[in-house]
């Protein structure tokens, strides 16, 4: 791995200029991605196991948590869109790109990159339990507990984080920050 281009200091000026902090290192993310991964392949031996990547947020999870899955796994994508402003979701939910596949009878490890009120998992977990999978269960890189409006089950938690706004490793503000390689914090004037 080229190790620089994970350093802060070598990201796009642009963003940089907007961070105020990072909350979590791409070092620390890839090591709880490891510690999951060995999770679930304790949990999954024997079975067949389908990742449904939450687009756009959890493509990097996804591809760095599939690497580190020893085990045979297939790989599928949603995208949903939630209405409400940029920074918070209502609950109401389209889905703009379904499935590949039907899921009866299989074991359904959704991928999300964040849950803060779990209103658009909640739906989305709704949705695909009703397609009769074998099992369904939810990854999850970020959660804002004390953001929680529904109650959710979820079996894999990478990190917990306070109720501020974060960008990086897949999530956005306005679709920009993805490919920031960490976790990190928005100065207030990004916000403006
Ligand atoms: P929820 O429906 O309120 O749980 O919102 C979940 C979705 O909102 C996530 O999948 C993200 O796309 C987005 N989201 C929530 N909090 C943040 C954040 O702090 N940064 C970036 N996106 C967020
Ligand atoms: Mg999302």
């Amino acid at each position: 791995m080229d190790t620089a281009t994970m350093d802060p200091a070598r990201i796009a000026p642009e963003l940089a200029d907007d961070i105020e902090s990072v909350l979590i290192s791409h070092e620390d993310i890839q090591t709880r991605l490891r510690e999951i991964a060995d999770e679930i392949e304790v949990d999954y031996a024997g079975n067949e196991l389908l990742l449904v990547g939450v687009l756009k947020g959890a493509y990097l999870t996804m591809a760095d948590l599939c690497r580190y899955i020893r085990l045979p796994v297939n790989v599928d994508f949603m995208a949903c869109s939630s209405y409400g402003s940029s920074t918070r979701s209502s609950g109401v939910v389209r889905i703009l790109k379904d499935l590949d596949t039907d899921i009866e009878g299989k074991h359904v490890l959704i991928v999300e990159d964040i849950i803060d009120s779990g209103l658009t998992l909640d739906y989305l977990v709704k949705n695909l339990r009703s397609r009769k999978p074998a099992s369904i269960e939810v990854m999850t890189l970020l959660t804002k507990p004390s953001q929680r409006k529904v109650d959710l089950a979820v079996r894999y938690t990478g990190f917990e984080v306070p109720d501020v706004f974060v960008v990086g490793y897949g999530l956005d503000f306005a679709e920009r920050f993805r490919n920031l390689p960490f976790i990190g914090t928005l100065r207030p004037e990004a916000y403006a």
